[in-house]
């Protein structure tokens, strides 16, 4: 394995960045590809079947193109609707994001947690699943917000967020039956992690925000334990599935996260 080959990072938007972040504390000089399927955001609202067809037919294309030794779904949506798929379609490992229901119940005091995710991440039978394994004696109590995803798209492009978004996310929890005893929330879509401090700020008593990027990072270490790495850190590329005016305004916040240049896929 050349030192050269990047990790490539995979989301509809921005949220990966919080995966990327992460990963970088562990994997300071790798090479990195960051690609975003703007032209395919939000994934949130869309159906199961067009993630299912969407999502490996992309990752082959950036696969052909960039030669990555890992790739990273750093999207909770793609990861709990395609990594099967995905894994299947190609030669490479695969890390996948899911929702951190496991580090939430150990967490939990009141046991009652709350999931916010994507519309279509809360609705998977993958969390059903992580929630009958991991959080059995726990109230698992869910709530998907596009307007969350949002609003960190638009927090990223620098413009100001009003903070009643940031309260109603919350909301969608705290009021269905039970809610006022959550204690724990993981924070189930990768955009999320990047207004954490909104959202803090925003609750109406002091939670704890759990998600899944330093253990991602970890995975991401494990999986490309030995291989050769460059030795200096150098800027990565942000990928486009569009690269609009809208993607351009991002261009500061990219920078910020050790992404210097732009292009479209
Ligand atoms: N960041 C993605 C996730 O983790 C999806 C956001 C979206 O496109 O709706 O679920």
């Amino acid at each position: 394995m050349a030192a050269d080959h990047p990790v490539l990072f995979f989301d509809s938007g921005v949220g990966g960045l919080s995966v990327l972040a992460a990963a970088r504390l562990l994997l300071p000089t790798a090479p990195v590809i960051y690609a975003a399927d703007s032209a395919g955001f939000p994934y949130g609202t869309r159906s199961e079947a067009e993630i299912a067809a969407r999502v490996p037919a992309l990752l082959g294309r950036l696969v052909e193109r960039y030669h990555p030794r890992l790739v990273v779904i750093a999207c909770n949506t793609a990861s709990t609707i395609a990594l099967a798929a995905v894994r299947a379609a190609l030669d490479i490992p695969i890390v996948g994001t899911v929702p951190a229901i496991k580090p939430a119940a150990l967490a939990s005091v009141t046991r009652t947690i709350g999931v916010l995710g994507t519309e279509a991440t809360v609705r998977q039978p993958y969390v059903d699943d992580l929630a009958a394994r991991f959080a059995a004696d726990c109230t698992v109590i869910r709530f998907g917000s596009a307007d969350l995803v949002e609003a960190a798209e638009a927090r990223l492009r620098g413009e100001s967020v009003d903070p009643a978004r940031f309260a109603r996310a919350l909301a969608g929890l705290f009021d269905q039956p039970g809610g006022d005893r959550i204690d724990t929330i993981v924070l189930a879509c990768t955009h999320f992690p990047l207004v954490e401090a909104d959202l803090a700020a925003a609750a109406p008593r002091p939670i704890s925000f759990v998600d899944g990027g330093a253990g991602i990072a970890r995975r991401a270490a494990f999986l490309t334990e030995g291989q050769r790495w460059p030795s200096a850190p150098s800027d990565g590329v942000a990928v486009f599935t569009r690269l609009d005016d809208r993607e351009r305004k991002l261009a500061p916040a990219l920078a910020s996260f050790g992404l210097a240049s732009l292009v479209e896929l």
